[in-house]
């Protein structure tokens, strides 16, 4: 399982890469907002930047909703970096512009994806990764993990490459479930991750022995 941060802050990405198991990241407009990034240069400046610090794939959103503008704008956002993947709105034109850019090699992300049946055109249009949102499922008393598992399902009958990216994580036991269920990725914010770390039999473990080494001196 592939682990992506859900960021365009510089500094969580950099702390999620010194951990050693981070394979990318992925933004999206609000993301690049919130951390007050404006004007073309600078956001286009700002996606080089990410992939400077990562190794793997970054996801850069294109604004644009027709065809022609897609094409255009994610055209110039696959030049700017080898690492950069083009994250695509799930909307007809969007679903023509992956196709085209799946016949050109250059690869892509469908966003906001909120069904199997939306999941199954972005892979027939060859899409490399598919982006189905979790948590904004959840939030709306609707089972997210459902649909990662339905989307699983689907894939595995017909073979299709395209990558399950479980978006909108909000925590560590959407990462836990998603793994159960064979998401091939999973992106959320930096606790989500860290929250793997924590198990308070892991800390009271860990101080009774620095307290038995003592006596080693
Ligand atoms: O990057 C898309 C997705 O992960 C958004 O998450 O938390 O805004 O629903 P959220």
């Amino acid at each position: 399982m592939k682990f992506f941060i859900d960021t365009a802050n510089l500094d969580q990405i950099r702390e999620a890469q010194e951990l050693g198991v981070l394979d990318g990241v992925t933004t999206n407009p609000s993301l690049m907002a919130k951390e007050g990034i404006r004007g073309r240069d600078n956001i286009l400046k700002h996606y080089v930047d990410i992939c400077e610090i990562v190794d793997g794939d970054v996801s850069a959103e294109v604004i644009a909703t027709t065809f022609d503008e897609i094409v255009k704008e994610g055209e110039e956002l696959a030049e700017l970096h080898p690492q950069i993947v083009v994250k695509v709105p799930m909307i007809k034109e969007g679903i023509k512009a992956i196709k085209y850019f799946s016949d050109k090699g250059i690869r892509t992300n469908c966003t906001l994806v909120f069904s199997a049946g939306q999941a199954l055109l972005a892979a027939k249009a060859g899409a490399t990764y598919v982006s189905p949102f979790l948590g904004r499922l959840d939030d709306i008393s609707t089972d997210g993990l459902q649909l990662i598992a339905e989307i699983r399902q689907i894939y595995d009958n017909y073979g299709f490459e395209t990558q399950i990216l479980a978006a909108s994580i909000r925590h560590t036991m959407h990462v836990v479930n998603c793994a159960k269920i064979g998401a091939d990725v999973m992106t959320g914010p930096l606790s989500s991750i860290d929250g793997l770390l924590k198990h308070p039999l892991t800390d009271s473990g860990l101080a009774k022995f620095l307290e038995d080494a003592k006596s080693f001196n």
